[in-house]
């Protein structure tokens, strides 16, 4: 998951009809084959005008065909291509990468660092690659060495950061001068950014046999586990937004799965998924999290009932709307339901899909907005068709490349084995593809409701190619240990970043 606050006003109308899955017959093996082909051009498409316009910066902009060092210049979209190329199978791009990751240096950048961005990027990228090329995909490089320089860097990279979470409390800061050791001064650190590192620094010090790393993000998330004072969890398992960086305690109880909360509830569930033994607590409160947010949270709007999406909640006060990053919530419960053996969760979670696939299937381009309501109280004059046909109202109607909503199908086809699930990916796929498409890569959309997608963003996030490639793939490329699997058969756990990483053995 990730952060973005873009404020974009949007008045376009959709006169489209909601529609309800149907089963769908069963994808001929070769119809399949074909898609997955179409994901890898597109990636090898993305990748082409990355390598030529904008590597080894970060990222291209793909309308300009300039580049930008918006993660610290250690090319990003490099290191989060990596486990795509891997899955995908494409040598010449995973070696490109692996030369262009030993030549990283991660002590030297001009700008701030986020902890949690940083974390998720690259040391997420370069741990993935290295279980993925260690494991199931040795085969792809033949120089063990190449593949052994991702855990030095992840290692110096570990080294470079963990002054972060010298606080007196272990709750870390997370906008860092790493030339300094300094930070921006902040007083309190969010929900998400503190509790999406476990996995990663768990997984650095499971490799390195090094306990500083796991035990660093452990202690941080032990204030999130059990938080204080008391009213910072006003439902059993649902939290506060913000922990003060001196205390650990929570600065407030603002409840939501929305952007700056999302990926703690996401991490909880998978944290179990990574290593039973060790976080059986993450699991209980994740289990504690997921009944509250069924029984509290969840929200139909009055235009169709039938739809489920989650609220936020503060003091009494609830606030009826949402966000394409919020989407990931389907593929939590969907995970947590098949690993738990709950079908309550499975059906909430698939209740939660069913919203965020309305949310694209009722634009115009079918791609989602970047935010939407259902609250009645203030919907556009201009909107009101759209809110009585589709239960929602756009906030804002840009899309910048964000995984979520697949990530979700994606879970929902591995669960169910259901086609229909199968059938929107490829449908939000295929409009990525043609509405997004520039001569060099893939650009954001201003406006998902306007007839062509409104105006384009000069940017392409380095996340286009860690997960909304690699989940449309997924969908349509072979059995693999790293496919999500149903029950207690998982082999690998996708971080936040889609990156995969090889279970705790
Ligand atoms: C690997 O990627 C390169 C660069 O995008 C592309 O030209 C090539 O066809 C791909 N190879 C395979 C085997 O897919
Ligand atoms: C980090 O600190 C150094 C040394 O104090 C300073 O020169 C530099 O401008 C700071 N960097 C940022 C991004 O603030
Ligand atoms: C919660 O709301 C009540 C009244 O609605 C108000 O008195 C109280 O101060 C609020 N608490 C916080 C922490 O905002
Ligand atoms: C899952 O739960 C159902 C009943 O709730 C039970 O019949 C089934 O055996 C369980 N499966 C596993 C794998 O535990
Ligand atoms: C909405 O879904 C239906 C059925 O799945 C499909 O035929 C239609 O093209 C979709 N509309 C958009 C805008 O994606």
């Amino acid at each position: 998951m990730h952060f973005s606050s873009l404020s974009l006003s949007l008045t376009a109308l959709a006169i489209v009809s909601p529609c309800i899955a149907h089963p769908q017959p069963v994808l001929r093996q070769d119809d399949s084959q074909t898609r997955a082909d179409t994901i890898k051009s597109a990636f090898s498409h993305a990748w082409d005008g990355y390598l030529q316009y904008a590597f080894p910066h970060d990222e291209l902009h793909p309308v300009s065909n300039g580049y930008g060092d918006s993660r610290n210049g250690w090319g990003a979209s490099a290191v989060d291509a990596l486990s795509t190329a891997v899955i995908m199978r494409n040598a010449t791009i995973v070696n490109k990468i692996l030369d262009h990751v030993a030549t990283i240096d991660y002590s030297k950048t001009d700008s701030t660092v986020s902890l949690f961005e940083t974390t998720i990027r690259y040391l997420g990228g370069m741990l993935s690659g290295y279980d993925l090329l260690k494991g199931p995909a040795s085969d792809l490089v033949s120089d063990s060495s190449k593949v052994d320089v991702l855990l030095t860097q992840s290692k110096n990279l570990g080294d470079v950061l963990k002054f972060a979470f010298n606080t007196p409390s272990g709750v870390p800061y997370n906008n860092l001068n790493i030339t300094s050791g300094g930070n921006d001064g902040a007083t309190t650190n969010g929900l998400a950014v503190t509790g999406t590192l476990a996995l990663e620094w768990t997984r650095l010090s499971d490799l390195t046999g090094d306990p500083t790393y796991g035990d660093l993000s452990q202690k941080a998330e032990s204030y999130l586990l059990n938080p204080q004072p008391k009213s910072a969890e006003p439902f059993p398992g649902l939290v506060g937004s913000n922990i003060n960086i001196a205390t650990g305690q929570f600065a407030d109880a603002q409840v939501s799965w929305n952007g700056g909360d999302d990926s703690y509830y996401e991490y909880l569930i998978k944290m179990y998924v990574y290593d039973p033994k060790r976080f059986g607590l993450y699991k209980d409160r994740w289990v504690a999290a997921a009944q509250s947010t069924m029984q509290h949270l969840a929200s139909h709007p009055s235009s169709r009932p039938d739809l489920t999406f989650l609220a936020s909640y503060n003091n009494g006060t609830y606030d009826l709307s949402s966000q394409h990053l919020t989407c990931f919530d389907g593929g939590s419960f969907l995970l947590g339901g098949t690993v738990l053996n709950r079908t309550d969760f499975i059906n909430f979670g698939l209740a939660l899909v069913n919203g965020c696939h309305d949310t694209y299937n009722s634009t115009l381009t079918g791609i989602g907005p970047e935010t939407f309501s259902w609250d009645t109280s203030s919907i556009p004059a201009s909107q009101q068709t759209l809110y009585e046909q589709a239960g929602f109202y756009i906030t804002s109607g840009a899309y910048i490349l964000r995984p979520e909503v697949i990530e979700s199908f994606y879970y929902a086809w591995r669960v169910t084995g259901d086609e229909t699930y199968r059938e929107w990916i490829w449908s939000a796929f295929s409009a990525i593809n043609d509405y997004c498409r520039t001569g060099s890569g893939f650009a954001g959309l201003t406006d998902v409701n306007a007839a062509n997608g409104g105006g384009r963003y000069d940017n392409q996030e380095s996340f286009l190619f860690a997960e909304v490639m690699k989940y449309s793939y997924l969908a349509f490329s072979e059995e693999a240990e790293w496919q999500v699997q149903t029950g207690g058969g998982n082999k690998f756990v996708l971080n936040t970043e889609a990156h995969p990483v090889r279970v705790s053995t």
